[in-house]
């Protein structure tokens, strides 16, 4: 097996959408249990915003390449002992990364992370679905808990998170909440069935006074600071409010996520409710095969059009820089996906 040159989108340095270049580098030969793959697609989250600032709890030092997700095809692999099911040269994969760098021609990725794509699923959509589905997976399962008929709130349920929440809660049966205010909120919102809440016009607290009574299941907050509280006070007795990010001041979010990651602990410390955090790719590292089959059964579920993630555009990697910039500018709402030319 030879070196492949190859090119690959790096931010060079912490900072605003400038900060991104398109760079060439070496693939070097996979060591042993690895495999060299072609990306197909990659997908773009806020997360990726987040790290490029240098603004993130599991911040790659700079220089680094952004994106958590991606498909593509398997070019050569190193097995090391029995390959994982349906793992071979020209098969189709996707997967989630636990340390960023999916922005690229080629990726080398432990075979463990690489899940076959059923037939006649487009890598593009592919892409769309690892991390935010897996996220969606840790808040409604692994964290939430939450079974049919509960009453969740979820915070930016526009979001690409928000959306897979969305999706995987209404096959759930949840009575769904959901805050947001891009354009198209209600409709998007109202394809899971989730009751839209205006954040800019409405309190959410005093929504679910009236709608809920007795407290929701469970609420999913990406917002942090004051926002904890106020979703603590929304749940009923044995409810949970599980945390899956925190906004903070530009140029001080990683120590505003620790001061809230410590809040959410210490509000857990209250008898009645729990409080619990969401990191997914931490989780991923944790349990291989859990994630294994918990990407499959997504894959399968996004192959059989029960769950059809919303691509707000699909643009050439080399338009990572723009991409951001928009997002920034929060004039493309949805998911974006990035395919190398
Ligand atoms: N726990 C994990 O492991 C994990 C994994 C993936 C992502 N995340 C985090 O999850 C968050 C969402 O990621 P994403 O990729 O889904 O981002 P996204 O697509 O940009 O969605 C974020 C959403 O937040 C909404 N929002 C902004 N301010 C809000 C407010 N004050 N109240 C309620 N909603 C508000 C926006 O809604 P409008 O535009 O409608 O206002 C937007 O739809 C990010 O913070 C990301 O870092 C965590």
């Amino acid at each position: 097996m030879q070196d492949i040159v190859f090119r690959k989108v790096v931010a060079e340095r912490f900072g605003g959408p400038g900060v991104l270049r398109t760079v060439t580098a070496a693939l070097p030969t996979p060591p042993p249990g690895h495999a060299r793959v072609r990306v197909l697609a990659a997908g773009v989250g806020f997360t990726d915003l987040m790290a490029r600032s240098g603004d993130y709890l599991l911040q790659r030092r700079a220089p680094f390449t952004p994106g958590y997700e991606l498909a593509g095809e398997i070019v050569d692999l190193n097995p090391d002992g029995p390959t994982p099911p349906g793992l071979g040269t020209g098969v189709a994969v996707a997967a989630a990364l636990t340390a960023m760098g999916a922005y690229a021609e080629y990726v080398t990725l432990p075979l463990w992370q690489l899940v076959p794509l059923p037939d006649g699923l487009e890598p593009r959509l592919a892409a769309a679905v690892p991390l935010d589905h897996l996220t969606a997976l840790s808040l409604l399962d692994t964290h939430g808990r939450v079974g049919h008929g509960d009453a969740v709130l979820v915070h930016g349920a526009s979001g690409g998170v928000g959306q897979a929440v969305g999706a995987l809660g209404r096959m759930r049966g949840l009575r769904m909440y959901g805050t947001a205010s891009a354009q198209g909120s209600r409709e998007a919102l109202a394809r899971y069935g989730t009751t839209f809440i205006d954040y800019r016009h409405e309190d959410f607290e005093e929504v679910l006074r009236v709608r809920e009574p007795a407290g929701v299941r469970a609420v999913f907050d990406h917002i942090g600071g004051a926002n904890l509280g106020r979703g603590y006070r929304v749940l009923g007795p044995g409810g949970v409010l599980v945390s899956y990010a925190f906004s903070g001041r530009p140029g001080r979010m990683v120590g505003d996520t620790m001061r809230g990651a410590a809040r959410v602990k210490l509000m857990g410390l209250r008898p009645g409710r729990r409080t619990a955090l969401s990191m997914v790719p931490r989780e991923i590292a944790a349990d291989h095969e859990g994630y294994r089959s918990a990407l499959a059964g997504l894959l399968a579920l996004a192959s059989r059009g029960e769950i059809t993630p919303r691509l707000a555009a699909v643009r050439p990697m080399e338009e990572a820089a723009d991409v951001h910039g928009a997002l920034e500018r929060r004039e493309i709402s949805g998911k974006v996906v990035l395919v190398p030319r």
